[in-house]
């Protein structure tokens, strides 16, 4: 392998990191190779001279997401150790999932990177998911947790799917919009989130969650305890389960909690007003109104698109807040204008 750099002298001070036992790789400040340790060479199959002077990036199998190398620029450039997975190529072309964690270290007036692999098989916590797996699987859970607690609603899945789809729309256009600064992930975590926000019904006898007429003050109360039992819910299996695999609880308790919640603050249970909601309850509330209504139930006819628009449109600052609702109208206007 011809080498691109001259090849750097490895500061003393560094030569303690590669007595580690797990495979050591140290870089220069542009991830050029310095040394390995001999755990490196034994898990990739490269022998240090061979590799001494390239770059790093020559184990890369174009596999690791791009959203990883971007996380790890970030943090090493702010002068921040950065931990993720890598998945690199042994000299024998296997591919291998490692876990990473580089660190920046200043020696004198040169900065080098230290990267202490742990191979995943390794790990205590078991199989490595890939990040799209890992979302797929969340996602899958999540559909089925939503489904079995209110399978006693005909009609519920197709609900709870176009909730989930108008809250994407609807944050997304809300977060390029107004241009805020809420991570891709967070974003993520609030649409799948989403196809929770009535889990707590499983909680309310049928008697008064699908009687025909009108509600006593009683009922109502009963109805109105759903969010708190849905939180309970969530509780309840997020101790079972390594759960910020599955969710982000912060986001699904806001969303379960809050999405009866109102702008002027006579919503339920906490009468909370304005942004002392959460913005990601804000969202679903706008959007499980308006798929309710335009839904047949048992006890109502389906509202058309322009009546339900109408009372969104009307509730704008009372019920909801009234910058979502422009989002919310702005695209339906937009679509309607298109087709
Ligand atoms: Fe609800």
């Amino acid at each position: 392998m011809e080498k691109l750099t001259k090849i750097e002298e490895l500061p003393f001070q560094l030569e303690s990191y590669l007595m580690l036992g797990d495979a050591v790789i140290i870089t220069d400040y542009k991830h050029i190779i310095v040394n390995v340790n001999k755990e490196f060479e034994k898990v990739t199959g490269y022998s240090g001279d061979s590799i001494i002077g390239e770059h790093a990036r020559f184990m890369k199998s174009k596999m690791t997401p791009k959203s990883t190398y971007t996380s790890l620029k970030k943090m090493l450039s702010e002068g921040k150790p950065w931990s993720g997975v890598f998945v690199n190529r042994k000299k024998s072309g296997e591919i291998w999932h490692s876990s990473i964690t580089i660190s920046p270290i200043q020696v004198g007036m040169d900065v080098y990177f230290v990267g202490v692999f742990r191979e995943l098989e390794q790990l205590k916590q078991g199989i490595y998911l890939s990040e799209n797996k890992r979302i797929e699987t969340q996602r899958e859970l999540l559909k089925v947790l939503a489904i079995s607690c209110e399978i006693r609603d005909p009609g519920i899945e197709e609900h709870l799917f176009r909730v989930q789809e108008l809250t994407e729309m609807l944050i997304t256009e809300h977060v390029q919009r107004h241009h805020l600064k809420i991570p891709k992930n967070t974003v993520h975590h609030i649409i799948h989130s989403s196809i929770l926000h009535d889990i707590g019904k499983s909680g309310i006898p049928e008697g008064i969650l699908y009687k025909p007429g009108p509600l006593t003050t009683y009922e109502r109360k009963i109805i109105e305890m759903h969010p708190l039992m849905g939180v309970d819910i969530v509780n309840k299996f997020s101790k079972e389960l390594h759960s910020e695999l599955i969710f982000n609880q912060d986001i699904v308790r806001n969303i379960i909690l809050y999405h009866h919640e109102k702008w002027d603050g006579t919503g339920y249970p906490n009468q909370l007003s304005g942004e002392d909601i959460p913005l990601e309850a804000r969202i679903v509330a706008v959007v499980d109104v308006y798929d309710a209504l335009t839904s047949r139930r048992p006890y109502k006819d389906s509202w058309t698109t322009e009546d339900a628009l109408s009372f969104i449109y009307e509730q704008k600052g009372k019920h909801f807040d009234p910058f979502i609702v422009e989002t919310f109208l702005d695209h339906f206007e937009r679509k309607a204008i298109i087709s």
